[in-house]
């Protein structure tokens, strides 16, 4: 059962504020029955209009992308750049958990549930989020240590992190490095080892949660099953509750 006015403001009918007024203004009505008072909730059978029209109820749409580089992590682009949405052919309001940078790669999430989207991105629910950057210099021991216990980025410190080294390249002066984290502030991970003194080159995103890019090129995508939905909720909820 949800809000009226959300289930409102869900239909792409008006925004939450405005679905509030249209409900005191009594021109909501539920299975023919007005409803003037807010807090009345509804289920999906239920039969919602508004000034007498039916409105549509979007079903919940759940889609992991392996995100190419080039391409914005948002439903519209002012600047008309390919967005994350563009690649998804579907005509539910979907847009992205969270972010990936315009050049990160990787793995990212797409979906019209809102509870969904905050429950994965929500840093207290703990889920991990790997990726594997591609850094100039050799890291060395003292700065695989402080990006574990934490640094600073932005005047705070991020929380502690798994991290491990995967690869180095004398010739070519670079390093692949795995970075394990369950927060999601604004460019974090490139921020994080320019904090210890590191650019990255590269940056991809190979798992969330459970969740893989297996099976997937860059640019394609698949949908989530209802089982995998189901897991990821238990999965917060049980980290919530530790
Ligand atoms: N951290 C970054 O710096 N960039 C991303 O795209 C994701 C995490």
């Amino acid at each position: 059962m949800e809000r009226l006015q959300k289930v409102i403001a869900e239909a792409g009918v008006a925004s939450r504020r405005k679905a509030e007024e249209l409900i005191l203004e009594g021109r909501v009505q539920v299975n023919g029955k007005e409803v003037k008072e807010l807090g009345v909730k509804v289920g999906g059978s239920d039969i919602v209009t508004v000034d007498g029209k039916q409105i549509t109820r979007e079903e919940k749409e759940y889609y992991l992308l392996y995100k190419p580089r080039g391409v914005v992590s948002t439903s519209h682009d002012e600047r008309y750049r390919k967005t994350v949405v563009d690649l998804i052919e579907t005509n539910a309001r979907i847009y992205p958990v969270g972010r990936l940078d315009y050049d990160t790669t990787g793995l990212l999430l797409l979906t019209n549930d809102g509870k969904f989207s905050q429950m994965l991105t929500h840093p207290k629910n703990e889920i991990d989020k790997v990726y594997i950057a591609k850094i100039r210099g050799i890291i060395d021991g003292k700065a695989i240590h402080a990006l574990e216990d934490g640094v600073e980025i932005d005047g705070i410190k991020t929380a502690k992190a798994k991290v491990k080294l995967r690869k180095k390249d004398l010739q070519t002066n670079t390093s692949i490095v795995e970075i394990t984290i369950h927060e999601g502030k604004n460019h974090q991970v490139k921020k994080m080892f320019e904090s210890v003194g590191y650019e990255v080159l590269k940056l991809k995103r190979e798992r969330v949660g459970f969740l893989t890019l297996e099976n997937l090129q860059s640019g394609e995508y698949r949908k989530l099953s209802p089982k995998e939905v189901k897991k990821l909720y238990d999965l917060a909820t049980l980290k919530k509750t530790k």
